[in-house]
């Protein structure tokens, strides 16, 4: 849709204020010092989007400069897609699409990042963009007291709660020790660590502050709710993010947390392969509904492709439609040598398998099997076997996993 009032510029630091505002609108919260605080600490100069209706800011989106781990080891980086709000009154007439115009088509003329990644409100808003569900997350629901297996180990470390000061340093090493294990994790610099730490009232919803219990291979960072009720207490505990590097510290650490006096339910955003469920006597005690986590657009295609590593050799054609960004459209050959390092081609091929754009992202993490979206009807199949072949490449080692929310 084209609506020849509306105009996109990049926004300054002095537009801070006004993009506060609108995105307070768009996600119908109060306008407050602390949400434009938060803006301030990840606004990054010359990556954010502003849409205008003449003077007025109507629409916002900001890219993020981060690393994500992908299938295979190592780090790439990634545009993560934030702060993207149309001010009430001003939907539907394109704002959108023109943010995301700029961000997809700008990171492909300047051959910025490679891939872009973002958390969605609405989970039918993206995929007209080319982004694919990458990423799925448990929002699980643990009964408190809930026993474990027998002969689990646990560490010999008592866990402490500590305060902020002394948690950080602690919380730095162990999540840069893990977060290079985990397709779907991020690197964080500065600014997002001092985002994730900010702990303004309006987070809370009627929890605790963070607290944060600790063990020098672990860390939880969690918050509590009062409750009461006629059986007596019935609070909650709500885990914001929790890393283990040993299998002692991650079931010590959770044995802390279920044990947590006048609690009746942990919370957690779970990966789809968290250990937990194996370690709890009674897996029935632990809720899985599943959430869409990151959903995954790839820029270029073939700088993409070759930034991750394969599981398994292989040697196939891919016939790529993408209305959105047409110059990935065409036919692919992804080729990965005995390393898993890949090398990807335009050819004139035909393809032995067709798909979207967002196919490619929601396989790109090893999230989503290329089976899977065969089965689903999305990928077709030109060349017996292929489907099988790149399922087997795109697999990783563990399911793709993203803690924080961006
Ligand atoms: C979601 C939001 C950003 C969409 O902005 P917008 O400027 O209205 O989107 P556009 O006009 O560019 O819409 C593009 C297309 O997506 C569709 N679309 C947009 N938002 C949609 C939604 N929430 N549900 C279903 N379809 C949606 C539009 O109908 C349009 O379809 P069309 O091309 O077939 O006509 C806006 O509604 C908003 O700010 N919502 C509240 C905050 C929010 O959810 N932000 C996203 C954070 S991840």
């Amino acid at each position: 849709m084209s609506d020849d009032s509306l105009a996109i510029r990049i926004l300054t630091i002095d537009d801070l204020p006004a993009f506060a505002d609108v995105l307070a609108r768009a996600f119908n919260l109060d306008v407050t010092d602390a949400l434009t605080r938060r803006d301030e600490l990840v606004f990054e100069p010359e990556r954010w989007h502003g849409v205008f209706d003449g003077d007025e800011l109507v629409g916002t989106g900001g890219l993020l400069t981060r690393r994500i781990t992908v299938p295979g080891g190592g780090q790439t980086p990634i545009a993560a897609v934030t702060a993207v709000g149309v001010a009430p009154g001003h939907r539907r007439r394109g704002v959108l699409t023109r943010i995301m115009r700029a961000q997809l088509h700008g990171l492909h003329e300047q051959a910025r990042e490679p891939v872009t990644a973002l958390w969605a409100s609405e989970s039918v808003i993206y995929p007209r963009f080319g982004y694919g569900l990458g990423a799925q997350f448990y929002r699980s629901k643990i009964k408190a007291r809930a026993a474990f297996r027998p002969g689990v180990e646990l560490a010999s470390e008592r866990v402490r709660e500590v305060g902020l000061d002394q948690a950080v340093p602690l919380i730095k090493a162990i999540y840069e020790k893990e977060a290079p294990q985990r397709a779907g994790a991020l690197d964080r610099p500065d600014a997002a660590w001092e985002f994730l730490f900010d702990d303004p009232e309006y987070r809370r919803r009627d929890f605790t502050a963070l607290k944060f219990a600790v063990l020098p291979d672990a860390y939880a960072m969690f918050r509590v709710k009062s409750d009461w009720n006629e059986e007596g207490p019935c609070g909650t505990l709500r885990v914001v993010e929790l890393v283990a590097t040993t299998p002692q510290a991650y079931a010590t650490l959770y044995r802390y947390l279920l044990d947590y006096d006048l609690t009746i339910t942990v919370e957690t955003n779970a990966a789809l392969d968290e250990p937990l469920i194996h370690i709890l006597e009674d897996p029935r005690k632990m809720s899985r509904p599943a959430g869409d986590s990151l959903w995954v657009r790839l820029v270029d295609v073939d700088r993409a492709l070759a930034a991750r590593r394969y599981n398994a050799p292989v040697d196939l054609v891919f016939g790529v439609r993408d209305a959105f960004c047409p110059w990935n459209a065409g036919n692919w050959r992804l080729v990965t040598d005995a390393d898993g390092n890949a090398e990807v081609k335009r050819v004139e091929d035909p393809p032995d398998l067709e798909l979207d754009v967002t196919d490619l992202g929601a396989i790109y993490l090893g999230g989503t099997r290329p089976s899977t979206l065969a089965a689903a009807g999305r990928i077709k199949e030109r060349t017996a076997g292929a489907v099988s072949r790149a399922t087997a490449a795109f697999a990783g080692d563990r399911e793709p996993s993203c803690l924080e929310s961006f």
